[in-house]
């Protein structure tokens, strides 16, 4: 069985890691002193934005390991400039607007040259705008949304976006599963969630498929009940449910209790250990994402070893494409002629054909970037390989 996400097997060198970065895991009264020039003589400080507790803690504690990882490997290997990097991470509690706190701080204060973050794409629309303001780069390592990256030239991803992960699912659904019939269960209060049902919808029609109907809720909804009777009254193969893991969980329960017995095929945020928490209820279900653990290349497996030695767990996607980001950013710190906003976002727009765990990264003109894309299957709460889909550029 996968191992849980938990700290019981963090070892020393998880412990050496957290010592050596300082994560601060909420938000106090803060004087922000205005911008102001990084100290060039200290070690290079950069900031991650995260939701490290409530609803979507696992994407934020998973990533901020992922990231460390890549900053210890970094400091080991001499830093970046002849300089250390330092990493300061805030926790946003997935709050919008603690999120514009948390990055407002570690520019002002902090002084960071740069920000990775944040995983949710309704975060990342909130930290955005501050980063582009004040001409601060910010990576973010998994926001699939594509309006993120729109908010201007400070603005980047190291994942691919929704519009091609909505073609994806329907592609697997279509061809692999041969259903034709389907009906959508999002959650319209968030960018991802709401953008992604349309991609998926788009395509599935486009590609001869039909969806019955569109049942929609809001954050923090935990009784999908009257939209799963619906959605039973429809009579359809598949629910589509483009959500967040902790939503996922509620919606198959609730769902094998109200009868369906049919697949749930989502997208990338499914991906969290606690899927373990549906117990049987999200077997023969599916969702689209960014990397399988089991992958045998051997940059998956080399990080797949090092994050299990550290942290006891086996990587996510969210740690993989954290620890890409870092990686991504520190290359283009060295190539930088200078770490002004300015020089380093010209050297992260610059990036080519980059070695990431979860692939090549080219950074394209869109500040976006195009990447291979897997259908994980959950057997008793585990992802496992499924398949790659290939639905060209
Ligand atoms: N793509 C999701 C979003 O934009 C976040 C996510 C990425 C969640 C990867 C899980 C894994 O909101």
């Amino acid at each position: 069985m996968r191992p849980m996400l938990t700290r019981r097997a963090v070892t020393r060198s998880a412990l050496t890691l957290l010592l050596a970065s300082a994560t601060v895991f909420s938000l106090g009264a803060c004087k922000g002193k205005g911008k102001g020039k990084e100290d060039a003589t200290g070690p290079i400080k950069i900031g991650h934005y995260a939701s490290m507790t409530g609803s979507e803690a696992t994407f934020g504690r998973s990533t901020d390991n992922g990231i460390k990882l890549a900053v210890e490997e970094q400091n080991a290997k001499g830093g970046v400039k002849g300089r250390k990097i330092s990493l300061i991470t805030y926790d946003n509690q997935g709050k919008p607007d603690e999120t514009v706190t948390a990055v407002t701080r570690l520019i002002d204060s902090d002084k960071v040259v740069a920000l990775l973050g944040e995983v949710a794409s309704s975060r990342s629309l909130a930290g955005g705008p501050v980063a582009q303001r004040k001409g601060v780069p910010m990576i973010s390592p998994s926001s699939t949304n594509p309006d993120v990256t729109a908010i201007g030239d400070m603005i980047f991803r190291v994942c691919f976006i929704d519009e091609f992960q909505g073609k994806a699912g329907a592609k697997f659904i279509l061809e692999d599963l041969k259903l034709k019939r389907g009906a959508t269960l999002y959650n319209r209060a968030q960018a991802y969630s709401s953008g992604l049902n349309g991609f998926f919808v788009d395509a599935f029609k486009a590609m001869g498929g039909e969806i019955v109907t569109q049942q929609a809720f809001s954050d923090g909804d935990n009784d999908f009940g009257a939209q799963l009777a619906a959605i039973r009254d429809a009579g359809v193969d598949f629910i589509y449910v483009p959500g967040y893991y902790t939503e996922v969980v509620n919606i198959a329960g609730q769902a094998r209790r109200l009868g369906l017995t049919i697949p749930l095929i989502g997208g990338d945020g499914w991906d969290s250990a606690e899927l373990a928490n549906a117990g049987d209820a999200l077997n023969n279900c599916y969702f689209t994402n960014h990397y399988s653990h089991e992958d045998q290349r051997p940059e998956v497996q080399a990080f797949v070893k090092k994050y299990q030695s550290t942290y006891g767990s086996v990587p996510d996607g969210l740690a993989a494409l954290g620890y890409d980001a870092a990686m991504l950013l520190f290359d283009a710190m060295e190539r930088a002629p200078s770490l002004d906003g300015k020089d380093l976002a010209g050297a992260i727009a610059a990036t080519k054909g980059f070695a990431g765990v979860t692939g090549s990264i080219t950074i394209d003109a869109n500040r976006n970037a195009a990447k291979s894309i897997v259908v994980l299957e959950v057997v008793n709460g585990a992802p496992k390989f499924r398949a790659n889909v290939n639905v060209g550029p």
